[in-house]
């Protein structure tokens, strides 16, 4: 495996996973709020985290008054649409624990705008939170698609895939996606986060996460192989997902 077993962490299902990527998230919040006073986190979007939202809120173990906001992709939708990443993470966890709107820096979705002018004015915002966070999230949450995508980098998408100077690019999701306008970080963000963590469910990302921690599959048919290996990257699997793997629980 060309990842370090001791960065693959398996749970026999989303409860158990969810709350060890709790756990390791808080002790990472603590760390960065004492070194500097602040917790920059982009949220992954899409199913499998909302667990772990949820056991955050439960648990209320952060010194949230130090968290700052974003989302590493949204969907071109309003923020209470049912697809929409930014509105999961508000009702999951940052209503329930009180951040205050000012510490969420979500992308400006409305009608009045367009994908393009939403990513341009999510790139400004983006960047100004980093100037704040000495250059880098302390923490980037991702998920895992079937097709290798992570985020809203999409296997082909070679416009995203490619852009290193913006930390917000405009997206196109495959045409099976619910919804195929996106915005989604870059490369350059993701990549130099000081934590990424990845969280992993079901038996149909068990092929994927198989040729990703194995070093196999090109880095355009399989965007998260970006982040394989990387010394900072951590990986939760649930059972399903971690079938057959030669991973240690
Ligand atoms: C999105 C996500 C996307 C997601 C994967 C896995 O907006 O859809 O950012 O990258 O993490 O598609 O999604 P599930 O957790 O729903 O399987």
């Amino acid at each position: 495996m060309t990842v370090s077993p001791d960065r693959v962490r398996r749970r026999a299902n989303t409860e158990a996973l969810a709350e060890a990527a709790a756990a390791q998230i808080e002790a990472l919040a603590a760390e960065a709020t004492g070194r500097s006073g602040r917790f920059s986190i982009a949220f992954a979007g899409g199913s499998t985290p909302r667990e772990l939202y949820a056991q955050l809120a439960k648990r209320n173990r952060c010194n949230w008054s130090s968290w700052w906001i974003a989302v590493g992709d949204e969907r071109v939708v309003p923020s209470d649409h049912p697809e929409s990443n930014a509105g999961m993470v508000c009702t999951t966890l940052l209503d329930r624990v009180g951040i205050p709107v000012n510490r969420r820096i979500l992308p400006p979705v409305d009608e009045s705008l367009t994908q393009a002018e939403i990513a341009d004015r999510y790139d400004q915002s983006i960047r100004s939170l980093l100037a704040e966070s000495d250059g880098a999230f302390d923490l980037v949450l991702l998920g895992l698609g079937a097709d290798g995508h992570t985020a809203s980098l999409f296997p082909g998408d070679t416009r995203c895939l490619t852009e290193m100077r913006r930390t917000v690019c405009a997206a196109q999701a495959p045409p099976e996606a619910s919804v195929r306008e996106r915005i989604t970080l870059t490369y350059p963000v993701l990549l130099n986060a000081r934590a990424i963590i990845f969280l992993v469910a079901g038996a149909g990302k068990r092929a994927v996460i198989g040729e990703l921690l194995a070093g196999r599959g090109s880095r355009t048919a399989y965007p998260a192989s970006r982040f394989v290996p990387n010394s900072r990257t951590y990986w939760y699997l649930d059972s399903q997902a971690a079938a057959g793997l030669p991973i240690a629980d």
